[in-house]
């Protein structure tokens, strides 16, 4: 097993020993290489100052480079990757095409966010090249600007296009074999950081990681976009990481088509960008809250699994799995079990997940063609937040009558809830606006959420309640 850590910065091989594995990879970054140009402002993945790209090795084809924000990702969690930070994206005396365009433009507005702001460009130009249609303004939703505006940088990601890959011309492959070679090793790397042994296990079968999950006080990590953000904060600390990253069998989304309805298959390490993909072909409905799911730097390394975790009641996948009557896959060393999402959440964060298991797979059937969905996310701002409420409402129509329904929501209480009563003043009842008013009532006398920095408890009612009439009349406006 290896104990030390191999990745490429800006097309140069480092190795990695000791305590600095545990770094995250922008103090790694600034601190040990000096790359200063990757900045640091939150700390907690939401303004993108510290974007910078990484491309995972693959067998066949092209590295494709990602924008994530290196504050919240461990260095460890890069092994066998290719980091390219603001500092070596000119190649020479020549400023890469969205770095002259910056200029040309006046995008440069201030020091702090344009480094972040030229990475998320070059990320979006190299996903353009690779054929991908990019929205720019969902592509710069994770960077924020608090001070001039975006026009110019609109501009600028207008201004830099072409057919041409700069990254492709600027970096050479020739990192991918080894680097294939070294994702596919497990990892057990120990050092001690500010004075405090550390440890880390990157397992590398789904086999080695369920055996090191015998050992309770190794912390699962995923994506990292929740913990990370919790170690930067001092708020956790713990000695020994079992990161999944590398385990083949935990990751990809698929659509397993035998059987009504088709059902969503899905490993826990499935990121947002992943689920987006797949929705994206087979339940449009999701696309709108996947796509406000953070911003493209979480989404890229963020899973699904670490958000079912996770356990927050406002997690923006749980309405969706509750309406969907999802099934979780658990498993340790000694067997799997399944588990319906529902019961999963027994209090605020407390789950039924033993110390010794892991989420290893999610199921969620489709919905049919007689179904409509709904999905509603309230937040306070559009892009880049944590939801205030959270709904999904599935109805199954027979006539004028509604035959079925599931509801459910995020944001009411200590876990999301599915809506036995509110179901129940729906079910059988006439399609009518009276119908959705009593199931509104019904949903306003089951639920006693509480009042936050995101929103009252009386305002959180009253969407319990509109989201209901929402529904009804999209569906009469869609039918007339
Ligand atoms: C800027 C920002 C914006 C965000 N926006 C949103 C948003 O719009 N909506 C939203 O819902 N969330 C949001 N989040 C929260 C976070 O991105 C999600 O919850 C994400 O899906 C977590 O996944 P992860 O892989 O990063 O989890 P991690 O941080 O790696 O882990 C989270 C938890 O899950 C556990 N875990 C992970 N995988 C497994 C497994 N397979 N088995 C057992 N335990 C496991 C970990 O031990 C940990 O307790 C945001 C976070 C940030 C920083
Ligand atoms: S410093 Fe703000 S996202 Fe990393
Ligand atoms: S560019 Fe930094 S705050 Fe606007």
């Amino acid at each position: 097993m290896r104990d030390y850590l191999v990745l490429w910065v800006n097309g140069v091989r480092r190795e990695v020993r000791g305590g600095d594995a545990f770094l995250t990879l922008s103090d790694w970054l600034r601190g040990r290489l000096g790359l200063v140009g990757t900045k640091i402002m939150c700390a907690e993945g939401d303004c993108g100052a510290c974007t910078v790209l990484v491309a995972e090795p693959v067998e066949r084809g092209r590295p494709r480079f990602l924008p994530i924000d290196s504050c919240i990702r461990f260095l460890f969690q890069v092994d066998g990757c290719h980091v390219v930070t603001v500092d070596g994206l000119a190649n020479g005396g020549s400023l890469a095409p969205v770095q002259q365009a910056m200029i040309d433009c006046h995008g440069s507005q201030c020091g702090f966010c344009t480094p972040g702001f030229v990475m998320a460009l070059a990320g979006g130009r190299h996903a353009e090249a690779a054929g991908e249609v990019v929205d720019w303004r969902k592509e710069l939703a994770g960077n924020l600007c608090r001070c001039t505006g975006y026009v110019s940088i609109f501009e600028a990601a207008e201004r830099a296009g072409g057919e041409a890959d700069w990254l492709a011309t600027r970096f050479d492959d020739s990192w991918m074999r080894e680097g294939v070679r070294l994702r596919r090793e497990s990892l057990d790397v120990r050092g001690e950081l500010d004075g405090v042994a550390m440890r880390a296990t990157c397992p590398a079968s789904l086999t080695e990681a369920l055996a090191a999950r015998r050992q309770p006080e190794a912390r699962v990590v995923a994506g990292a976009t929740d913990l990370g953000v919790l170690w930067n904060k001092g708020k956790l600390r713990p000695r020994h990481w079992l990161d999944l990253s590398r385990v083949v069998e935990l990751r990809g989304v698929d659509v397993e088509e035998s059987g009504a309805p088709a059902t969503l298959m899905a490993g826990p390490l499935a990121t947002w960008t992943d689920m987006l993909r797949v929705c994206t072909e087979r339940c449009g409905e999701a696309v709108a809250v996947l796509e406000s799911f953070g911003g493209p730097q979480i989404r890229h390394v963020g899973t699904l699994g670490g958000n079912i975790v996770n356990g927050s009641p406002i997690a923006d996948s749980l309405p969706l799995l509750y309406a969907m009557e999802a099934t979780l896959e658990l498993a340790s060393a000694a067997g799997t079990r399944a588990v319906p999402v529902h019961v999963f959440y027994k209090g605020y964060k407390q789950l039924d997940l033993g110390p010794d298991e892991l989420l290893v797979r999610v199921r969620m059937p489709l919905p049919g063609p007689d179904d409509v969905l709904r999905l509603v996310k309230v937040s306070r701002r559009r892009d880049l937040d944590i939801s205030t409420f959270t709904s999904a409402i599935l109805v199954r129509r027979a006539g004028d009558r509604i035959a079925t329904a599931r509801v459910a929501y995020g944001g009411v209480g200590p876990t999301a809830v599915r809506m036995r009563n509110t179901e129940q003043a729906l079910a059988g009842k006439p399609f009518t606006e009276a119908t959705f008013r009593q199931a509104g009532d019904a949903a306003a006398a089951e639920i006693r959420p509480l009042s936050d920095v995101r929103g009252s408890a009386d305002y959180r009612l009253q969407l319990a309640r509109s989201v209901l009439l929402k529904f009804f009349h999209e569906q009469t406006a869609a039918v007339g």
